[in-house]
């Protein structure tokens, strides 16, 4: 089979499958299997796969028709200036969870030897960015998930990033700081609110990655504890609970509360100051 030919069945069997961007995925399964950049394809559509890219594509897009998230596909996904390894055991990196990136170096800026916590690390993707963009930091990332742990830790060694990274419950308060930066995207979907969700996301990522209840509201009493006087709280929220987390912030005491809009313009990440 002719790689135009590859390409455009594999497109029809995730129209089919429901796919939200069929053609997009297909292009980065084919791309993938071939091992050539995606502006690289065009010069290959009339090049012949091989058996075994042939078989290879065939797992591949067995496994994406039956709504896997496209990240665990692969097998890696980028975040910020990396590529992480995920798999069942985490969530997959969002796009709106880099603008909290961006709002935690926003903190960090001017202090040479920030201690942050990332608390429900996951792939550990907000604390490896931090390390990485922030030279100096002292990350620690938190999970209550041994697998997550485990994909974290080896994210660690991947990237080359020192970060630690313990096992800890995020509702028995937070490891002692001080901390100038806590940050967390913890898990923020309601139980109910579940099945309205993407088979992607209901029936692939880890059910503790993505229902919680009163963790936001645990994460910001805890942080109240360990956090430097001054130093700053950067949650991620849901963006029809913006408002709600802001107000619960400010409730609790914390300072210059503010809201940051993702990408798509939604209020995605709320952050407050601990009062000097
Ligand atoms: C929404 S995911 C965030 C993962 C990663 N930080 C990211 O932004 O891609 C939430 C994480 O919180 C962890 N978690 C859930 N309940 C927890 C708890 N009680 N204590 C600590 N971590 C918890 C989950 O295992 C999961 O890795």
């Amino acid at each position: 089979m002719k790689v135009a030919r590859a390409l455009a069945e594999t497109t029809e069997r995730l129209t089919h499958a429901g796919c939200e961007s069929p053609r997009v995925d297909a292009k980065i399964l084919v791309t993938h299997v071939l091992g050539v950049a995606r502006s690289e394809l065009a010069l290959e559509s009339a090049r012949k796969l091989s058996r075994r890219e042939e078989k290879e594509l065939e797992r591949l897009v067995s496994r994406r028709e039956a709504r896997e998230p496209l990240a665990y596909v692969l097998g890696e996904w980028g975040f910020r200036r990396l590529t992480l390894a995920v798999d069942r055991r985490v969530l997959v990196p969002r796009p709106e969870t880099e603008v909290v990136v961006e709002r935690c170096l926003a903190r960090l800026s001017g202090i040479a030897e920030p201690r942050v916590l990332d608390v429900g690390t996951g792939s550990g993707a907000i604390a490896l960015a931090l390390a990485d963009e922030h030279p100096g930091a002292l990350v620690t990332g938190i999970d209550a998930s041994p697998d997550a742990l485990e994909v974290a830790g080896a994210n660690a060694l991947r990237t080359e990033l020192a970060v630690t990274f313990r096992e800890w419950d995020l509702f028995h308060g937070l490891p002692e700081g001080p901390w100038d930066v806590v940050v967390s995207n913890p898990p923020y979907v309601l139980p109910e609110e579940i099945d309205v969700l993407e088979p992607e996301v209901r029936e692939w990522e880890p059910r503790a990655a993505l229902i919680g209840v009163g963790t936001t509201e645990a994460v910001a009493r805890g942080a109240l504890v360990v956090l430097v006087a001054g130093g700053a709280l950067v949650l991620e929220a849901a963006a029809a609970d913006a408002a709600r987390v802001a107000a619960l912030l400010g409730g609790l005491g914390y300072v210059d509360v503010t809201t940051t809009t993702d990408l798509a313009g939604r209020d995605r990440v709320v952050e407050g100051v601990l009062a000097a």
